[in-house]
């Protein structure tokens, strides 16, 4: 267990009476934490309390000489192994994302250089708001970790995605951030998204992979010190901090990415939705109905693409593959199909029939299948934790092989 200081900023919202349970969580693995809070936080919890649990002065005002001789914040952001933001108020995610440094919190969370770990609380539909999406995809692609929010009865008499996450789980995840560069050394290729198979000029085939899947992984394993390489299809994500992205579109585009990249790749994870069949031929003008004969329908031919995940693991070495599965229906089965069919060191099945998993959510509830048959089924999980479990058993099975 790592022994981490921890500045945990807390925000005016009502789920900040957990935080004192927060702070014995932390306090009891073995952490220091030092409290700051913004103007409206100490509305909902007091600072005596906070500093009592945790044993240290408690920091709420900027301008305060008394508070700033005792310790400046910038010491203060200096001290952090690890910054958490619990509860992150919808309007605290928002001053961050536009790096507005107006009250002690935002001048800390600006100065600091240490890891970001937000654990949003708030209304269902202050966290649905598209200004509030749109903050939160604007810092995860900077890189701060998210913890929750989850779903349930909410404190405002709405029920939904909103309440914050348990203080066990928020010091879980700071053991993860915490957590050393297990990965340091190893080269990971990751393929995300769906491919894009053109047809004329405007019209292509493709499919409803968004990528994040992918780009999750990316993240989590340049988190973990690993030198990654994301071949990713046609996507608006932002490339994750420290991964070498290359775009591509079609299928044989990401098969020419992927063998460049493959000799230097200890570990392959294959996330993307490669298109099994493109259309025999691409035609360089736009297709037009007034072409055909009136009522005429259009018949395309299709044929096969490349199976690029068949492929790699055909292609000797001692690099460890890993594939996905989106599957709609028998899920397990046609995962433990094709995996054998495959001959990759482990499976992820996905049920993409689900409307919280698969394509396009930031959630995705997977199994884990195993060459031996065994099946690990996980629980409906983001897709940064989905990630994390995924690379916890590829650096157990890399250490197997050692
Ligand atoms: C009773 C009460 C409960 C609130 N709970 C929340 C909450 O859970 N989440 C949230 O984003 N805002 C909540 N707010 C609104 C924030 O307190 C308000 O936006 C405030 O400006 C946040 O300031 P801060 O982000 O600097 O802490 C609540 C307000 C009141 C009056």
């Amino acid at each position: 267990m790592s022994q981490g200081r921890v500045l945990l900023a807390v925000s005016g919202g009502i789920a900040a009476y957990k935080i004192p349970d927060l702070i014995r969580a932390l306090k009891r693995a073995g952490h220091s934490v030092r409290c700051a809070l913004t103007p409206a936080a100490g509305r909902f919890v007091t600072p005596l309390t906070l500093q009592t649990l945790s044993g240290e002065a408690v920091r709420s005002e900027l301008f305060d000489p008394a508070e700033e001789g005792q310790i400046d914040h910038v010491a203060l952001a200096d001290w952090a192994d690890v910054v958490v933001v619990a509860p992150a108020t919808a309007h605290l995610l928002a001053r961050m994302a536009h790096g507005l440094a107006d009250e002690l919190v935002t001048t800390l969370l600006l100065a600091t250089r240490a890891p970001v770990l937000v654990a949003p609380a708030m209304n269902v539909n202050m966290w649905e708001n598209p200004a509030t999406r749109e903050n939160c995809e604007r810092l995860r692609a900077r890189g701060v970790w998210f913890v929750g929010p989850e779903s349930g009865l909410l404190a405002c008499g709405w029920e939904g995605e909103g309440r914050m996450a348990e203080p066990a789980a928020i010091a879980d995840a700071v053991e993860r951030v915490l957590a050393p560069p297990s990965l340091r050394g190893e080269t990971l290729l990751v393929t995300a998204g769906g491919t894009r198979e053109p047809l004329d000029a405007v019209r292509a085939l493709t499919n409803r992979s968004s990528g994040k899947m992918g780009f999750a992984v990316a993240r989590e394993a340049a988190r973990r010190g690993a030198e990654v390489v994301l071949v990713a299809g046609p996507s608006a994500l932002e490339t994750p901090p420290g991964v070498e992205r290359v775009d591509v579109e079609t299928a044989l585009e990401m098969r020419e990415a992927v063998f460049r990249a493959l000799p230097r790749a200890g570990v392959v994870v294959m996330t993307a939705a490669v298109a099994d069949f493109r259309p025999a031929q691409r035609e360089q003008h736009k297709i037009k109905k007034e072409d055909l004969a009136e009522d005429a329908g259009l018949t395309l031919e299709l044929v096969r693409n490349p199976d690029i995940l068949a492929e790699v693991c055909r292609t000797p070495g001692t690099r460890t593959v890993v594939g996905f599965a989106a599957e709609s229906r028998d899920v397990i089965e046609a995962a433990r199909r094709k995996l054998r069919r495959k001959g990759c060191d482990l499976l992820v099945a996905n049920d993409v029939s689900r409307t919280d998993a698969g394509f396009d959510t930031d959630t995705n509830a997977v199994s884990f299948v195993w060459p031996g048959g065994d099946v690990e089924e996980l629980p409906l999980l983001s897709k940064a934790q989905v990630a994390a479990h995924l690379l916890d058993r590829v650096e157990k099975l890399r250490e197997e092989r050692a």
